[in-house]
């Protein structure tokens, strides 16, 4: 009787405790909207490219300057390593998830997971499909695409063009084909420009895109006038194969991001262009975002994405086409690279006035 009493008793504080432990979680989550220092999970889908670092450093700046913390992860490239970091990190006990996908089409549960811990999901520059997705931040990913063809046309009007894409599982990858399709089409169907090759690069990976180039030049014999290649690491690899056939500089070239590497290999001359898209006004709105949404703020979108699930409320920015002529305009004056830094390899008396 004695050790069935001690049993109840035993019961009784195990239940108060177990209550007190999610009481005490529940009102935690509360705490840090009312008061306390708000984190924000951040899970970044390859931090291996220059492009997503840069959004790193921003997006922590910009918490920092609000009072907000910010957990950060990167799958590398793994979308089933993202989904348990995310995992991982709803159980730290994030106030919001921004997230990067590596893969958009399996991360819904992801969003299921955050939801049930009471957490809202930001989708960061990719969207996640078929989910409840909260907000969705980012470009115009078909503009991007229709700036790269409409450029390299004005270049090369008629001539052999090898199309070089990303990866194939990142939904930017094939909004950009199709961007960059609206305007060549017509040019491919009259015959003034012919596809002599066409590859996705995997995980976007410089090396991967060099390969391919490279079987490509071998291919058609060095024979081609333009490369559209869908971002600056792409460019990269395509470049250095270039490099090798003594042929970087002579055939235009297209990219995206404005990554350090490719500002200096435009105003050098290996590459032709880049698309610009101001990272640090991404990363201010997802943080500014997250921030107000732990703080119960109002949040206001300018646009909406339909993601196979519903119309996302979304957030679009604008982009620009970036070549040697304007990029102390756009890149440099925006103060996403330094004059310094841009034109490091040009010999001063080739250098543009400083701004
Ligand atoms: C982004 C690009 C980036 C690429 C590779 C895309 O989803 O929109 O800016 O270059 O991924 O990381």
């Amino acid at each position: 009787m004695g050790k069935r009493i001690a049993l109840a008793a035993l019961l009784v504080l195990f239940c108060f405790t177990v209550g007190n432990i999610f009481a005490e979680g529940a009102s935690e989550k509360k705490a840090s909207s009312a008061g306390k220092q708000i984190v924000v999970g951040v899970s970044v889908g390859d931090l291996r490219l220059e492009r997503w670092k840069r959004d790193m450093d921003l997006m922590v700046a910009q918490a920092e300057s609000m009072g907000a913390k910010v957990y950060s992860n990167s799958a590398d490239g793994d979308a089933k390593l993202q989904l348990s970091q995310i995992e991982n990190m709803l159980t730290k006990g994030i106030n919001v998830l921004v997230c990067i996908p590596v893969n958009g089409k399996v991360l819904a549960p992801a969003v299921e997971a955050a939801h049930r811990d009471g957490v809202k999901v930001i989708a960061y520059d990719r969207i996640i499909e078929d989910s409840d997705l909260d907000y969705y931040i980012t470009f115009d990913m078909l503009g991007v695409g229709k700036l790269q063809a409409t450029y390299l046309l004005k270049k090369v009007p008629k001539g052999r063009y090898y199309l070089l894409a990303g990866d194939k599982t990142d939904n930017n990858a094939k909004l950009f084909r199709e961007g960059q399709m609206m305007v060549l089409q017509k040019y491919i169907d009259n015959g003034d420009v012919k596809v002599i090759g066409d590859q996705w690069a995997e995980g976007w990976l410089p090396e991967k895109a060099m390969k391919l180039t490279e079987n490509v030049l071998t291919a058609v014999n060095n024979q081609l006038d333009a490369i559209l290649a869908s971002n600056d690491s792409t460019a990269d690899g395509a470049i250095q194969a270039l490099i090798e056939q003594g042929l970087a500089g002579k055939i235009p070239i297209t990219g995206q991001d404005a990554d350090i590497a490719a500002c200096q290999r435009i105003v050098e001359g290996t590459q032709t262009m880049t698309v610009y898209k101001p990272l640090p006004r991404l990363a201010k709105a997802a943080i500014e975002f997250a921030v107000n949404i732990a703080s119960g703020k109002e949040i206001k979108t300018n646009a909406t994405y339909k993601n196979g699930f519903k119309d996302v409320p979304s957030v679009n920015l604008d982009i620009y086409a970036v070549d040697k002529t304007n990029m102390i305009d756009l890149v440099i004056k925006d103060g996403f690279h330094s004059y310094d830094d841009v034109y490091k390899n040009v010999p001063a008396k080739d250098r543009p006035p400083r701004p």
